[in-house]
């Protein structure tokens, strides 16, 4: 078994993740939470909003930052008005390119489909397989033997041609063995398909009324940008927060939570002087780079990747994707966790103005419609910002560090998984399976246990656990050896067990267990939540 799939299997076990709607098999692309994958991912999304808005302070400037700056929420809807998507650009350039295959009747994303060219019986074709990258060399070996009517023992015959590669590579389809087809060629060419999910607004509702679920939670707060700054009391530079559902109707939603078609963003749009926002952007991708180290993403895994000028955006000027080498990825690639973009102008203005497109001198100007009216309307507002020192007006630059809720949350259970060996209630080294957490991630924070249930030992457990439970998150067991009772919260990742032992009794101290170095100290009883509190804040 892969490591991937038994984090897979511990997450459906534990009640980390389930797929939605089972009982019915289940909907490719959704995702659903159970009792300890919620509270790993709001413990996630907390951490974010604590350091990004309700912890910011204002008054001091942090270490490498320009200077000091203030931070506020908001919490947007998910329809919005349909023209926000056509001056953003979603509703024209949000496509990702779709290939179908006519045999099995299946759609692919185009640069998802991975093959390898195979000679055999004086005939070369490119087979293709939508696997795990662990599985591919197995899988189209499978499909090649099956194809050239070859046994397992014919393999020597088929000559491969180079590694395996994107089917977005290949040219010609004619010799190309479709994913879950059995004839050659039976793939359409790429088509383009976009990826907002479409709704319809109000009961009498026609095609006229279309709206789309938000791809991004980014534009709430782009439209909102003057209310904000005309409510509260913020001044350039600033930044708006938000947390929330975003919607994309993935052609192949795979890996896990990585691609889903519903998640959740965890977005920040910075707003600076034009002058300053080289600087903001280094600040800010170095500050959201530390963010997960801080938490426990190990740097080897960990990088931060500089796009190539001709992958950023038409209208930023830099972008950096923070990315982690998730274990179903092929060794040596790496998934994205969150992008940082220098957006410039770019999103004010398209809403002030209309949809914006690059013309033939490289200047942002609005897109014209075939009867020579723009294309895509903006509201006509006025987004620009007004210095009230200087009375300098200009149109703010803004810097995006976009972060996804759950690809963050399944880094974090990946690098957190382990296998070691730890000595069992006999003393006897076993195998146990331990989710590393960081302590502010932990779904419990501490499990309490009577070391038998009785002679007043699970009522001085239940009065500590009732004292803890003000706090924070804490599981009670009293059933089975303490030596189980101890791996069933490793696996879960409760970084602190405190057992109640006759000891405890007499004398009112407990012992607590760390998770990681499985050291044990004993400890009054009365000081328990405070020392608890302070190793999880720590
Ligand atoms: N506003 C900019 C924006 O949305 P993005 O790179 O498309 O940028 C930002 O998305 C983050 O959202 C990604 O880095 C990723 O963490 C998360 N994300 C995007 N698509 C996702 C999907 N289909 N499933 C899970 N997370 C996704």
């Amino acid at each position: 078994m892969s490591s991937m799939d038994k984090i897979v299997s511990l997450c459906k076990r534990r009640g980390f993740l389930f797929q939605s709607s089972e009982i019915y098999g289940g909907l490719n692309g959704f995702w659903d939470y159970g009792p300890l994958g919620v509270e790993l991912k709001r413990n996630v999304k907390e951490a974010w909003w604590q350091d990004m808005v309700s912890r910011h302070n204002e008054l001091l400037q942090p270490k490498g930052a320009p200077s000091t700056y203030e931070m506020v929420g908001l919490d947007c809807t998910i329809i919005m008005h349909p023209q926000v998507w056509k001056c953003s650009g979603h509703y024209d350039l949000f496509h990702d390119y779709m290939v179908d295959c006519r045999e099995s009747k299946k759609r692919y994303r185009y640069d998802q489909v991975r093959g390898r060219w195979v000679e055999a019986k004086g005939k070369k074709v490119f087979i293709t397989a939508l696997v795990e990258a662990e599985q591919e060399d197995a899988t189209l070996q499978q499909r090649a033997l099956k194809f050239f009517n070859l046994r397992g023992k014919d393999a020597d015959s088929l000559i491969w041609d180079g590694p395996a590669t994107s089917l977005a590579d290949i040219k010609e389809f004619e010799n190309v063995l479709a994913p879950d087809a059995k004839e050659l060629g039976t793939l359409t060419t790429p088509r383009e398909f976009n990826l907002m999910f479409k709704t319809i607004v109000g009961a009498l509702g026609s095609d006229d009324d279309a709206a789309f679920l938000r791809p991004e939670t980014a534009q709430g707060i782009f439209v909102n940008f003057k209310n904000v700054l005309d409510s509260s009391r913020v001044a350039i530079p600033f930044g708006i927060c938000q947390v929330g559902k975003s919607f994309r109707n993935e052609i192949t939603p795979r890996n896990f939570t990585f691609r889903s078609r519903e998640f959740e963003q965890m977005e920040l749009e910075f707003f600076c002087h034009p002058e300053t926002s080289r600087a903001w952007y280094e600040y800010w991708r170095n500050r959201r780079f530390d963010w997960y180290l801080k938490h426990g993403l190990a740097a080897v895994r960990l990088r931060l990747r500089e796009h190539a000028a001709e992958e950023i955006a038409h209208y930023s000027c830099g972008t950096a994707d923070i990315e982690y080498a998730f274990p179903f990825l092929p060794t040596g690639d790496y998934g994205e966790l969150e992008g940082i973009a220098h957006r410039a102008d770019f999103d004010l203005r398209s809403h002030m103005e209309g949809k914006l497109v690059k013309n033939a001198e490289g200047q942002l100007v609005v897109e014209q419609g075939p009867d020579g009216k723009p294309k895509h309307r903006g509201s006509g507002r006025d987004m620009s910002y007004r210095n009230e020192v200087s009375n300098e007006r200009f149109i703010p630059h803004v810097i995006e560090p976009s972060a996804g809720a759950d690809r963050a949350t399944l880094a974090f259970l990946c690098e957190a998984f382990k296998e070691d060996q730890a000595p069992d209630e006999n003393g006897n080294m076993q195998t146990r399976t331990v989710l590393q957490l960081h302590p502010r991630f932990a779904p419990f924070k501490a499990a309490v246990f009577p070391l038998v249930k009785k002679d007043g030992m699970p009522e001085v457990a239940m009065e500590l656990y009732g004292a803890l439970k003000q706090k924070f998150p804490v599981f009670y067991d009293e059933k089975g050896a303490v030596g189980r009772r101890y791996r069933r919260q490793d696996e879960v990742g409760t970084p602190y067990c405190i057992t109640v032992d006759g000891q405890s009794v007499s004398d009112k101290t407990v012992t607590i267990r760390d998770r990681d170095s499985l050291e044990q100290v004993r400890l009054k009883i009365d000081d328990v939540v405070a020392e608890i509190s302070r190793r999880i804040e720590s």
